[in-house]
């Protein structure tokens, strides 16, 4: 088992019970189900649910569905249960971007295939990194890529990847902007950097939550335009992550249309002989997991509940994201249980802690009811702060 005291810290409120003693590689007091855990659970905050099936599930999908090495983005959810559940599942690489990302999988993971694709990275993170085994970097410009170089003594065994601009595609979150190199820099980076790694490849990301595989084949001609233009021999090509997850209100093929468009478009446009590398955080992590708030009051139409913007609801508050919400509720439901339209506020004294929604439960919620927030098992607990002591760190598994 991995990491326990990091698995074990928050868990202290849920009472010892024969039934929730985990065995299981995740490490986590395991229920049959929600109304099971809350029938026993005495905490004040918030709780993270991991569905355990649904983890795997995604990553079979990736594992069986993608022609190429699924890595799994870090950032979505570091927490030790997911990686452990997708390490158990068969994934091997991972996307990872800081020190402490780097230093947990080189720790408890010594096998993993780490990627160190931030396009910025301090020196020590890329000496330590190397240190540690990292051998596949990303760079997007002149100044990173001699910084890769200097602070790895110029070993010969890198595997670099350039990380390119591609055009703006159909992502409800797009990553544009920040990092990657357009056309024009492109080419002589990709010439520049050929004798100076052992393997040479091409990353994008198409932006997160990207509803049409379109985008995808669009960034995969822009790349191959840059390629011949440079005239290199190319290694490997990584797609980036972006993959979506079917939130309400959201429709988009299924991600084996995905797949199916971005194998035909890399070998239509000559990458067939390359690794192929998909960065998906996401789709393998989001519908595995989610949260479950506690109406803490309810006023009129609005509910004050015991997380959200500055916990593992920023999407909800910024970008008014929705999620399939359940009540669970310790009395019986009202004989009509008709749905209400909700504004949500998280905890803290913060008046940008709001979720405007509005969001639909039955007209009866009250005070002490609690709320699943399904899908959010990414970008969900990692996105939290702990801002005027409101967090958690209470994870359990649901195993039906
Ligand atoms: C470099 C990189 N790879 C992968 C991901 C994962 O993206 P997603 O969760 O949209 O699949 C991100 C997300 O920001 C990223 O920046």
């Amino acid at each position: 088992m991995k990491s326990l005291s990091v698995l074990r810290a928050g868990v202290s409120e849920i009472p010892a019970n024969p039934l929730s003693v985990s065995e299981h590689p995740h490490g986590l007091p395991t229920f049959c189900s929600i109304d099971e855990l809350l029938n026993l659970y005495q905490g004040d905050d918030h709780i993270y649910l991991i569905y355990p099936e649904k983890i795997r599930k995604a990553a079979r999908l990736f594992l069986n569905g993608f022609h190429g090495r699924s890595l799994y983005a870090v950032k979505s959810n570091p927490h030790p249960s997911v990686i452990a559940l997708l390490w158990e599942a068969g994934i091997r690489q991972f996307d990872v971007a800081s020190l402490r990302e780097v230093e947990f999988m080189a720790t408890h993971y010594p096998e993993a295939e780490l990627y160190l694709m931030h396009p910025v990275k301090s020196r020590g993170l890329i000496a330590r990194a190397y240190g540690l085994g990292v051998r596949n970097f990303v760079f997007d410009c002149e100044e990173e890529l001699i910084k890769i170089r200097d602070c790895t003594r110029e070993a010969p065994d890198l595997n670099l990847f350039l990380r390119l601009s591609v055009p703006k595609g159909a992502a409800a979150l797009p990553l544009a902007g920040k990092f990657g190199a357009e056309f024009e820099t492109a080419v002589p980076l990709l010439k520049q950097a050929r004798p100076l790694c052992a393997r040479l490849g091409v990353s994008f990301h198409v932006g997160s939550q990207c509803m049409t595989p379109e985008s995808y084949d669009k960034a995969i001609s822009f790349a191959a335009g840059a390629v011949n233009e440079a005239g290199v021999n190319l290694d490997a090509i990584d797609v980036g992550g972006g993959f979506p997850v079917c939130y309400p209100g959201m429709d988009m093929p299924l991600l084996t249309v995905f797949f199916d468009v971005i194998h035909k478009s890399l070998i239509t446009h000559g990458f067939g002989h390359c690794d192929w590398l998909a960065e998906p955080g996401r789709a393998l992590c989001a519908e595995g997991g989610s949260t479950l708030a506690r109406v803490e009051l309810r006023k009129g139409n609005d509910l004050y509940l015991n997380d959200g913007v500055f916990g593992s609801l920023f999407d909800a508050g910024h970008f008014r994201w929705n999620y399939p919400l359940t009540l669970h509720r310790n009395r019986p439901p009202s004989p009509m249980d008709m749905l209400n339209g909700f504004r949500l506020f998280g905890p803290t004294c913060d008046s940008m802690d709001v979720m405007e929604g509005p969001y639909h439960l039955p007209a009866d919620t009250a005070e002490g009811d609690w709320i699943e927030f399904a899908h959010l098992g990414a970008y969900g607990f990692s996105m939290a702060t702990g801002f005027n002591g409101f967090c958690s760190n209470t994870f359990v598994a649901i195993e039906d």
